[in-house]
């Protein structure tokens, strides 16, 4: 399964220092309480479970699954909800929690859905990793892991057709993977 990464783009080390890192940055602005982290499946479990372990500050979790279709630099495309959050929001400061930020569509969709639908107190993003060449969408980051360049990753949760996933660091998938498929 490794034989078909090219480079390791992030190693568990690298991994465990930047979540240690955002960790303690979300831990020190939250020292009142009212979290609620929450997990965007599947991509980001590994990642979500690294941060909230770390966190020396009380949280609510909970999971949410997505899917965003017709997303163009003219349209925002929909938000396709497979699974909602059961947590109460009133009130609450909520952390989106995702793998990856690329054109910016599915995060923006998402903190809409969570100021306007919701009604969320105050709502931040936290990725692990940032592609800022590709992103159509104005979208802030509150907590950041690194960028990286234009490239399909793969492990730590993130997938190529629901491969990968189960790969402890995060590396970039050889091309003629899944340009062969295409
Ligand atoms: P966005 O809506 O374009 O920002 O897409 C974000 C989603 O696309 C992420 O949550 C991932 O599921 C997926 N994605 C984007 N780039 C990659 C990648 O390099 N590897 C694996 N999944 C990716
Ligand atoms: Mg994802």
């Amino acid at each position: 399964m490794t034989g078909d990464i090219s480079k390791i783009l992030l190693s568990c080390e690298e991994i465990d220092r930047l979540t240690t890192e955002i960790a303690e940055n979300i831990s020190e602005k939250y020292q009142d309480g009212n979290l609620l982290l929450i997990c965007i499946l599947k991509g980001s479990f590994m990642f979500f479970s690294d941060i909230v372990r770390k966190l020396s500050v009380p949280c609510e979790i909970d999971f949410m699954q997505v899917s965003s279709y017709g997303c163009s630099s003219v349209s925002s495309g929909e938000l396709k909800i497979l699974k909602d959050i059961s947590a109460e929001l009133n009130g609450k400061n909520i952390i989106i929690v995702d793998d990856i930020l690329d054109t910016g569509c599915t995060l923006y969709n998402l903190k809409k859905y969570f100021l306007n639908v919701k009604k969320a107190k105050s709502v931040s993003i936290c990725t692990l990793l940032d592609k800022p060449s590709r992103r159509k969408f104005d979208i802030k980051i509150e907590y950041k892991g690194c960028e990286i360049p234009d490239e399909f990753v793969v492990g730590y949760g993130l997938d190529y057709n629901e491969r990968y996933r189960n790969i402890p660091f995060v590396g970039i998938l050889k091309r003629e993977i899944y340009e062969k498929s295409e």
